[in-house]
């Protein structure tokens, strides 16, 4: 469960930029690009921490989430096995 917690924490770390571009290319009403929308994030969010808005709160979440999945991949291989 720990080193699902962790794993979690290293995704989101590491997808986040790449998730945020996203959603505010997504959200967008007028049609931009993947270097358009970086520039904007980086030019109006303050630089790089422009592409971690709400980081924190979806560090929390991934903890226990990722710790549950984790555990439950564990819990079903080892129901599956006694067949
Ligand atoms: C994104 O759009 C800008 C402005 O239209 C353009 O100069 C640039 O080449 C485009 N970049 C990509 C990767 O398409």
């Amino acid at each position: 469960m720990t080193a699902g917690g962790f794993a979690g924490i290293a995704m989101w770390l590491t997808i986040f930029p790449v998730d945020t571009i996203k959603s505010v290319q997504q959200s967008s009403s007028v049609k931009l690009n993947i270097s358009q929308v970086t520039r904007q994030i980086y030019n109006q969010g303050g630089g790089i921490k422009g592409f971690f808005p709400g980081l924190t709160p979806a560090l929390l979440r991934s903890f226990p989430a990722n710790a549950a999945t984790f555990l439950g991949v564990e819990v079903a291989k080892k129901f599956l096995a006694d067949f």
